[in-house]
């Protein structure tokens, strides 16, 4: 009988392998970073093949180095950075152009130019989100209209659209599927008929032809083919990454809030299974389907999370590993005063702001780059509380606690801020690879491999819980004084 599950966890700078046991534990994991590119100020691009091809070897990586055969996997799960956009060809599944990264800017004139004519809140009824250059539609729209021929060719059935997801069930077992939560952030797909929108597809020119069949997050798409690990392994699990992480903690009920430190950051809601909807700027997204029944969150993202702490060793050169930045912070008792906001690529949840750049004020002769090391870690916590303070003022539910995971919530400094500053315990889980653990339990179900949620939720253990420990009047004023930094970062460059 097959003793694991592997989680494919295709992140925006690494691919990720891991096989996760019964106990859903770590056995094994190989990780393999890929390179970013970065063509013109506000682009970010990435070459399909490399997330493939990298992803590949990670997945025969860790099957090799633990000595795992293939026949003792029961099923394969996928876990992809949402919305990067790629666009292939149907018979060679070559790309034809660089994939268009989440985080690139450059469809932002072309929202802008949306939101003038009025399609905002259209928009934001069909699909749950807001219109901003985050979601595919645009970036679709882009490649359609500037790679030479592509258009034609879609429209002549030759091309294939997808998200990470679906580029990698592509080439691993020939299907072109997406799951519903990586459609949802598509901004063409209808959240509430649960179908691609005629009107959007309509609005932004794409092809009905390109669009990937939609499946749920659990069930089994296809088989890998035997190429890949010497025998056929059935893919049954797929879900955008942070769906999968709100899967991987358990939070399987009205009001349970996760909150990933990654890349960015991204909190995500249990809002029960109808579509939510957002007074104060967060997204409703689908969490995943299973068994016919559709469950949604709220979800707020920010688009600098420990992104923020590279830019400490790449940017500015203060630290020559993240690790060390944890040190360097807690060196001096506060930030003296700084704060930092991280709006490199703009902002997001709830500001929305795509010409918003990164900023540091309260600066003094007195500060140093131990206090900057400070700030950046706070403007992490600063940032996930704004989402949080909108989750609040949106569900009607109280919030128990927040469970974190993700590379920087291994920081206990920034878990405790966090905590400080939200006034609501932080739950660090035993196991942080919830995102691939997430995939792995929505494949594993499929087979038979777990039986249920209820099992799945009786293996979620925690690891540490931080407490809130600041005075109410101490938090209140942080807070102000965050919002008037954010106000400095708003609107910088010219539209
Ligand atoms: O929406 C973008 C998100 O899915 C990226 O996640 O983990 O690659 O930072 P991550």
């Amino acid at each position: 009988m097959p003793q694991y599950v592997l989680a494919l966890d295709q992140g925006t700078t690494s691919s990720r392998a891991i096989l996760f046991d019964r106990q859903g534990q770590v056995f094994a994991c190989a990780q393999q970073e890929f390179p970013q590119h970065f063509p013109q100020p506000g682009w970010v691009e990435h070459d399909a093949l490399d997330i493939w091809n990298s992803q590949l070897a990670c997945a025969r990586k860790v099957m090799s180095d633990s000595r795992v055969p293939a026949s003792q996997i029961a099923a394969i799960g996928i876990a992809n950075q949402r919305e990067t956009t790629v666009v292939w060809d149907r018979a060679s599944g070559e790309p034809i152009a660089p994939a268009i990264v989440w985080q690139d800017r450059r469809t932002a004139g072309a929202c802008d130019r949306l939101r003038e004519a009025g399609y905002a809140r259209q928009i934001s009824r069909s699909t749950g989100l807001e219109l901003d250059a985050y979601f595919s539609a645009t970036k679709l729209q882009w490649l359609l209209e500037n790679v030479p021929g592509a258009r034609e060719r879609a429209l002549a059935g030759e091309l294939c659209f997808g998200t990470i997801d679906s580029w990698l069930a592509y080439q691993l077992c020939g299907r072109h599927v997406t799951d519903v939560s990586n459609a949802s952030r598509t901004m063409l797909y209808n959240i509430h008929t649960m179908r691609w929108d005629p009107f959007l597809l309509d609005l932004f020119g794409v092809p009905e032809s390109m669009l990937p069949e939609v499946v749920r997050s659990s069930g089994q798409v296809g088989l890998a083919r035997e190429e890949w690990f010497g025998r056929p392994i059935p893919l049954s699990g797929i879900a955008g990454d942070q769906q999968a992480a709100t899967f991987g903690q358990a939070c399987y009920d009205k009001g349970m809030v996760k909150n990933t430190y990654g890349t960015g950051c991204f909190m995500l809601m249990h809002s029960g299974y109808v579509p939510p909807v957002s007074r104060n700027r967060l997204l409703a997204t689908i969490g995943w389907k299973i068994d016919g029944r559709t469950d949604y969150m709220l979800e707020g993202s920010v688009f600098m999370g420990g992104a923020t702490v590279q830019w400490l060793r790449d940017g500015l050169g203060i630290i020559k590993d993240s690790n060390e930045v944890e040190a360097l912070a807690t060196s001096v008792p506060d930030s003296g005063g700084v704060m930092l906001v991280p709006a490199f690529v703009g902002l997001g949840a709830p500001h929305w702001d795509p010409y918003a750049r990164g900023t540091i004020v309260g600066m003094t002769r007195g500060t140093t780059k131990a206090h900057i090391a400070r700030a950046a870690i706070e403007a992490i916590a600063y940032q996930s509380a704004e989402l949080l303070a909108a989750m609040q003022k949106d569900a009607a539910c109280p919030v128990m606690e927040v469970r974190a995971d993700g590379g920087a919530a291994r920081n206990d400094l920034l878990m405790q801020f966090q905590a400080d500053l939200l006034g609501v315990p932080v739950v660090r889980p035993a196991v942080t690879e919830t995102t691939a653990l997430g995939a792995a339990y929505l494949a594993g179900l499929a087979e038979g491999f777990w039986s249920s949620r209820e099992e799945i939720q009786a293996l979620w253990r925690a690891e540490r819980r931080f407490e809130p420990d600041m005075p109410a009047e101490r938090r209140a004023e942080l807070r102000t004084r965050w919002a008037r930094a954010v106000e400095h970062a708003k609107g910088w460059v010219e539209h």
